[in-house]
């Protein structure tokens, strides 16, 4: 699923976090799963991004069968970033889950920049995106 509420939380050990909203359909396999990735979008994956923010969408029907050292699929094509995690913590966030995981590996691009979301639009390090999400 795409999230926005990602963020670094500790260095040691290498904590981050993201919330999931309760009627999420992927929030009963997040709180059974035992590892999952979190992948950084790079400024042209907006297609990525909607694709990963419909309920029910077709989410894995496109990608190359990718799987890494844990279950979860964890190499989307050209991420800036991908963090693969275990579960360290979860706790209540009103209508939201938050989840603490522990990153267990990563990988990340020194060229590239971050696909970004402010104010309902996509944007660039260098000004907004044309179309919206
Ligand atoms: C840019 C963007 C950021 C989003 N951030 C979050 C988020 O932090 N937490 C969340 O629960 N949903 C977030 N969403 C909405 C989910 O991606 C969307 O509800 C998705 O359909 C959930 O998929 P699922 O129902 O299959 O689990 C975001 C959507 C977009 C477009």
């Amino acid at each position: 699923m795409t999230v926005a509420s990602f963020n670094s939380v500790s260095l040691d050990p290498p904590l981050i976090l993201f919330s999931v909203d309760r009627r999420s359909l992927s929030l009963a396999d997040l709180c059974a799963s035992d590892s999952y990735a979190v992948n950084v979008l790079e400024e042209s994956q907006q297609d990525m991004s909607n694709r990963f923010a419909k309920g029910n969408g077709d989410k894995w029907g496109w990608r190359d069968a990718a799987t890494d050292s844990c279950d979860a699929p964890v190499l989307l094509p050209d991420t800036l970033a991908t963090f693969e995690c275990e579960p360290y913590a979860q706790y209540d966030g009103g209508d939201h889950v938050i989840f603490v995981g522990r990153v267990t590996r990563h990988r990340t691009r020194s060229q590239g920049r971050p696909l970004i979301f402010f104010g309902g639009r996509y944007h660039t390090l260098n000004g907004v995106h044309a179309a919206s999400a």
